[in-house]
């Protein structure tokens, strides 16, 4: 599995969104791979309406409807075509309860919930709210172009298990530095379900050549 995160690059944003997921649509079909992603507020209700892939949310508030300015919740997501959402990024994190509340809220609804996680501890810690997947980033190598799978094995393998023994259901993904077919199939290897990646696709030159070539099909 491979979650693509647009985040707010402008190379995915906009027109480029649309572009880049349709390439991920395509790459999806052609290599048999589960492809989503995930796509800022502005772009979700187009590119959920024109793409077959999931695609989901950055984000989510712990909200209901009300009197929350500036907020999103999880029933707004669902109405224009969300999967489901990724929740605690490292980029914005959450508390402990509203990541429970958005975990619950997603689940209610039929959607999915990524949790995001920063080390082994938080992994399992999180797995105890049984969200469908927990996705482990160490921080420091986001962006970086360091692969964790190469780089920090050992918190994969150890996130993978620890999260397995509390919800036995929870997928595992693994994210940060992770940006060819190598770094892919390592994360697989360490028994990660799939890998959540941002700039080694968004930030390439040529975006439909660099995703062809971590699914292995160059
Ligand atoms: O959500 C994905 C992420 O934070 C990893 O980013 O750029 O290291 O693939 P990147």
């Amino acid at each position: 599995m491979i979650f693509i995160n647009f985040k707010a690059y402008r190379e995915a944003f906009g027109r480029n969104a649309l572009e880049l997921a349709k390439i991920a649509e395509n790459v999806a079909d052609r290599s048999g791979i589960y492809i989503a992603v995930a796509v800022n507020y502005l772009d979700l209700p187009l590119i959920a309406r024109n793409v077959s892939i999931d695609v989901f949310a950055q984000h989510v508030d712990a909200v209901e409807f009300g009197s929350f300015t500036g907020s999103v919740n999880a029933e707004m997501l669902k109405e224009y075509g969300a999967r489901g959402s990724l929740i605690n990024h490292s980029e914005r994190r959450l508390t402990l309860a509203d990541i429970d509340f958005c975990v619950n809220k997603l689940r209610a609804l039929g959607m999915n919930s990524i949790v995001c996680t920063n080390n082994v501890s938080t992994t399992s810690a999180v797995s105890a709210l049984k969200p469908d997947f927990v996705a482990v980033e160490p921080p420091e190598l986001i962006g970086s172009g360091i692969a964790v799978s190469k780089a920090k094995p050992e918190i994969v393998e150890n996130a993978v298990v620890s999260a397995k023994r509390i919800c036995k259901d929870v997928k595992v993904l693994c994210g940060a530095g992770i940006t060819n077919h190598e770094d892919y199939v390592r994360a697989l290897d360490l028994g990660a379900d799939g890998v959540l990646l941002a700039s080694g696709i968004v930030k390439a030159k040529d975006q439909k050549k660099a995703l062809e070539e971590l699914a292995g099909l160059l």
